[in-house]
């Protein structure tokens, strides 16, 4: 590495933000110096190791422990545990991405620092703000020197708000991972008989929202809805969603529930397996929503609210929250006519990325 080369500090912490680097890190390694931080956020190896191995993203260079906890303290010991590591290592830039504690912590440390920030997926707005995901969202942005939209409507959103940074439309860099791991997904993946499902003949169901799991009478309408779906059914549980089953008593009841596959988190090339043939997705994830669409299958979401608006304007998304009738109506109209359109842009964001950022100087 030449002595010259800029440093760039990447804060990473889980599951989409692993996937997220995958489409940037190897490439703005061709023109400047990238330190990895993981938050230690997600710990599991289902949740973290995976995704380093199966989309080839560079090893973390620090790791620091971080995860668990409420919101406010898992915040607060990334913020500790950074600060440090952003002192010493002084880069010229602090890369985050998305919309988690780890997001956050990364970009209010290095402003702290006064480090110039640049937020992946700014500008995403569900507007509502009990969703811890939306603070973090609008904190981050109103840190950030680098505004990285995938959406028109994202930037618009900054626009409005007023937001100081630059603001670039570079696509969506889930978008480009998707695209590239489209083929090896396919030669490589055994999930659907590993799950014993047929292609157009199942659902497929990720839920761990806070918002979704952490209330109980919500999270007991969720399973009331699980348990309505009309076919065989896959659900790979993330902790946070089995950790609130089992306490109040209702894992058991999914695990009777004759159509119902629990299982594991799974890798990405398995679950986009199994996302690509399914007859359609029910989610309350962000990244879901989005990936869905790409591969043409419905999505219905069990939040009243989603910042990826194009996905509901274009028909291949249906919000429905927790209502068991409306999620039963929305896979009952299917798809939508024709093709999904094309409103991630063309695979090519992390190269947008790595441009912007590796040529990107505060002014004084
Ligand atoms: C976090 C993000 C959410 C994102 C999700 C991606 C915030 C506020 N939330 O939610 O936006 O959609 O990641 O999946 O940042 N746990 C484990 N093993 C792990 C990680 C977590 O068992 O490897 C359990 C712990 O009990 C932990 C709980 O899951 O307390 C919640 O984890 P946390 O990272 O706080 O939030 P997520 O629900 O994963
Ligand atoms: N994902 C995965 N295995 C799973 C569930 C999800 O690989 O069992 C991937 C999914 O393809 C998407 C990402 O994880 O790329 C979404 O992450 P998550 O739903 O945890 O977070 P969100 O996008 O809601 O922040």
């Amino acid at each position: 590495m030449v002595a010259d080369t800029m440093r760039i500090v990447t804060v990473i912490g889980n599951r989409p933000q692993f996937i997220k680097a995958a489409g940037v890190s190897r490439l703005l390694r061709e023109r400047a110096e990238e330190v990895l931080v993981h938050t230690g956020q997600h710990y599991d190896d289902e949740l973290s190791r995976v995704f380093f191995e199966e989309l080839d993203v560079p090893a973390p260079d620090r790791e620091l422990a971080a995860g668990s906890g409420t919101n406010t303290a898992q915040t607060a010991r990334m913020l500790a545990a950074l600060e440090p590591e952003l002192r010493s290592l002084a880069p010229a830039l602090v890369l985050v991405y998305g919309d988690t504690n780890s997001t956050l912590a990364g970009a209010l440390c290095a402003a702290q620092l006064s480090l110039p920030v640049a937020h992946v997926e700014a500008g995403m707005r569900s507007f509502d703000r009990h969703m811890p995901e939306e603070l973090n969202r609008v904190l981050t942005d109103h840190a950030s020197d680098l505004l990285l939209c995938s959406t028109q409507t994202a930037v618009e959103n900054l626009e409005r708000e007023a937001a100081a940074g630059e603001r670039h439309l570079v696509g969506d860099v889930m978008a480009d991972v998707s695209l590239a791991a489209r083929a090896i997904a396919e030669r490589r993946s055994r999930a659907l008989d590993e799950h014993g499902v047929t292609s157009g003949d199942f659902l497929l169901v990720t839920a761990h929202r806070a918002g979704t799991v952490d209330v109980p009478d919500r999270l007991l309408r969720l399973v009331e809805l699980l348990e309505a779906l009309p076919t065989t059914t896959v659900f790979p549980l993330h902790p946070r969603t089995r950790v609130r089953l089992d306490a109040a008593g209702l894992l058991q009841r999914l695990e009777r529930a004759p159509q119902l596959r629990l299982a594991p988190p799974l890798g990405y090339l398995d679950f986009m397996t199994l996302a690509r043939h399914a007859r359609a997705v029910l989610t309350d994830s962000g990244g879901v929503q989005k990936e869905a669409l790409l591969l043409g299958v419905p999505c219905v979401t069990l939040r009243d609210s989603t910042e990826w608006v194009e996905t509901v304007e274009s028909g291949w998304n249906t919000l429905v929250d927790l209502h068991a009738d409306a999620a039963l109506a929305a896979l009952e109209r299917g798809r939508p006519p024709g093709d999904p359109p094309d409103l991630y842009g063309d695979g090519r964001a992390g190269e947008r990325i790595r441009d912007i950022v590796s040529s990107y100087t505060r002014s004084p």
